[in-house]
């Protein structure tokens, strides 16, 4: 009789090999060579709809929105202009995009996780400490200056901090055409409706006072 150990061993290991393309992969694989968004298409998916192919043209997958510098005259001292999906239609189903980080001297890009994404990155300008905390609540930072790149695994609370004299100008990349961003600050003090200040005080372990006092920083 044919023993079908050899099969069940095969069929494991290729299960097994498998496994982690699955459980590491981001957007899904395209089906097509492109799908230009059609951001205005009244049907929704997860997703956007493509353009017509005919009516698809180079611009669909050209974008001079990193070209200029940002506005980094906000509380934060930064700004991100994103070329993500919404930005630019024709990264849609690709699993890609990026953004522009520039930061006044001082300037901090705040505590934030992209839900969808890994991130990496590469400092074209300056010195900026990058730093990201694991769920184990291990804290990973370096001081950065150009042309050192870094990668913030997906999902995880990161920042980005101007330490440098002058101004400094940081690309990142994501693996997904809208990596979406939970910025903590903002999140937890000016969501829209508010967070019940009973939640705030509790976590935070103080008064609502002090509660008011942060709220106040962002005009909420
Ligand atoms: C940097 O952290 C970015 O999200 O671009
Ligand atoms: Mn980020």
């Amino acid at each position: 009789m044919i023993s079908l150990a050899p099969f069940h061993f095969l069929c494991s290991l290729t299960v097994l090999l498998l496994l982690p393309l699955h459980v590491s992969s981001s957007d899904p694989d395209p089906l097509q060579d492109f799908c230009v968004a059609d951001l205005k298409a009244p049907i929704s998916v997860n997703g956007f709809p493509c353009k017509p192919a005919a009516a698809v043209t180079s611009d669909d997958f050209f974008f001079d929105g990193f070209t200029k510098e940002g506005n980094t005259t906000n509380i934060f001292g930064w700004s991100v202009t994103p070329a993500n999906v919404l930005a630019f239609p024709g990264l849609n189903t690709l699993g890609i995009s990026m953004n522009r980080v520039d930061f006044a001297p001082g300037g901090l890009n705040p505590p934030h996780s992209h839900p969808r994404a890994t991130e990496t990155g590469v400092v074209i300008k300056g010195k900026l400490l990058v730093g990201f905390v694991t769920t184990s609540n291990v804290f990973y930072s370096k001081v950065m200056t150009a042309g050192q790149m870094f990668v913030v695994p997906r999902g995880l609370v990161h920042f980005q901090l101007n330490v440098g004299e002058g101004k400094a100008l940081l690309f990142t990349a994501f693996n997904s055409h809208l990596p979406g961003s939970a910025v903590v600050p903002t999140t937890l003090f000016a969501s829209s409706p508010s967070i019940p200040v009973e939640v705030l005080t509790k976590a935070f372990q103080v008064d609502k006072a002090t509660i008011d006092i942060i709220k106040s920083k962002f005009g909420s």
